[in-house]
């Protein structure tokens, strides 16, 4: 390689506290180690072609690089990892919000088409490019909340045609994005109308039409299924994971969201990587997943915003798992990709400490996507994505100050990242 390859090295210096700085890189933090954030006080980081090639204490400083950010009294965090989202889709849905004020359930609203079967139908008459620049755009807001990695699903389409334009908008997504995605084919979101009747028959579909579609364009990297009450079943989730599996596609569910379904265990029993909502988890599923490698992954926009229980990440940390937390971003549930308020949701509603949270936003956050090798932490090796915030006292304030907006800048690859204009 020429020198005119090489980018130019970036050295952030006289960073206050350097979050999440790891000499051996863990892969998973699960348990009483959740509680544990490896830090240094006065520290720098040297990023060379996009990626973290050393850090320390000031002391110990390189003298120069090609650029230099200057860091006093603000601290050095590795970007988010969001784990679980549903980026793409046509139109808000802030109608069922106000339905669901003046009393209805989200599971009413579903039972009378609205929901999920809403912005499948919105979703179908949009083109594949006027979701592409509004899917692009909110991969844009969430960059400057500190993402650095994400993974997006489709699931609004709900016909073959449909579900292949969304995994399409996400390829091209991820043709442009600075930081990496991972995709996941959730064609058993929920039951179309004209399926009613007939679950077999887009079952069917879902097996026979579309993953051998998906598989063949390579559009994605996991299956997921809603396996819960009034969508799918343990049943048919199983047969979903499986045919999905034949195809390579790993399992990736939301479960327990609105009781217990067994779909944790399901979902453990296939090998997810992730099980992700369990706000409804129990002994038994907390049971399943201590005998397995699946990522238990929790949502707290989604429980804040629909106003159900919140998964207990108290209890599962205290019984050795580890925990993940992610946005849910979509316009039903949690129509918000804002990782600092899911931290901060994570201390004030869950009993997570400050430190339990990062963890669960970082690094298992990566895990749950596979990611773990390149992104969630601050190691030498590790892709250069990380987020400087503004002046702050203590680690703990970030999610203490809920809704203030602590992140100052933010470094993708090495380098300064502004939003382009669109
Ligand atoms: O993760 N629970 C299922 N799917 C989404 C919500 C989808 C919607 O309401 O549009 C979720 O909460
Ligand atoms: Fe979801």
């Amino acid at each position: 390689m020429t020198k005119t390859d090489l980018m130019p090295s970036l050295l952030i210096r006289n960073i206050k506290t350097l979050v999440q700085a790891e000499v051996n890189p863990r892969k998973v933090v699960k348990g009483a180690d959740m509680a544990i954030v490896p830090t240094i006080h006065d520290a720098y980081l040297l990023m060379e072609n996009g990626r973290i090639t050393g850090f320390g204490a000031m002391d110990t400083c390189p003298e120069r690089a090609d650029e230099v950010m200057d860091a006093t009294g603000r601290m050095v965090f590795p970007s988010w990892c969001d784990s679980h989202t549903h980026l793409v889709f046509a139109t808000s849905r802030e109608e069922e919000f106000v339905d669901r004020i003046r009393g209805l359930s989200y599971e009413e609203i579903a039972r009378r088409g609205g929901g999920i079967l809403n912005s499948a139908r919105r979703l179908q008459e949009t083109s594949e490019d006027d979701l592409y620049h509004s899917a692009l755009e909110r991969l844009y807001e969430v960059i400057g909340y500190g993402t650095g990695a994400i993974e997006i699903k489709s699931g609004y389409g709900l016909t073959t045609e449909s579900e292949l334009k969304m995994l399409r908008v996400i390829r091209r997504l991820k043709e442009v994005s600075p930081i990496p995605i991972k995709a996941t084919f959730l064609g058993a979101h929920a039951m179309p109308v004209e399926f009613k009747e007939n679950r077999e028959g887009y079952i069917d579909l879902i097996i026979n039409e579309m993953l051998p579609k998906v598989a063949e364009e390579k559009l994605a990297e996991y299956c997921d299924v809603f396996c819960d009450r009034g969508f799918y079943t343990v049943e048919e989730t199983d047969r979903i994971l499986k045919a999905a599996a034949g195809y390579g596609l790993k399992a990736k569910i939301h479960a327990n969201e609105l009781d217990y379904s067994g779909g944790v265990q399901t979902g453990v029993a296939n090998g997810a990587v992730s099980v992700d909502h369990l706000e409804y988890t129990g002994d038994a599923e907390i049971e399943a997943l201590l005998g397995g490698d699946t990522m238990p992954t929790l949502l707290p926009g989604c429980a804040f915003f629909l106003g159900i229980p919140f998964g207990p990440a108290r209890k599962m940390i205290d019984a050795g798992l580890p925990v993940v937390l992610a946005t849910d971003y979509n316009p039903g549930s949690a129509p918000s990709g804002n990782m600092p308020f899911v931290v901060a949701l994570g201390c004030i509603k869950m009993g997570m400490l400050p430190e339990e949270a990062i963890n669960a936003a970082t690094i298992n956050g990566a895990r749950a996507m596979e990611l773990e090798a390149d992104y969630g932490s601050i190691a030498v090796g590790k892709v250069a994505n990380v987020f400087i915030t503004k002046p702050i006292p203590s680690l703990a304030y970030f999610p203490y100050a809920f809704g203030k907006n602590l992140v100052e800048s933010v470094v993708l690859q090495g380098k300064a990242w502004t939003t382009p204009r669109q």
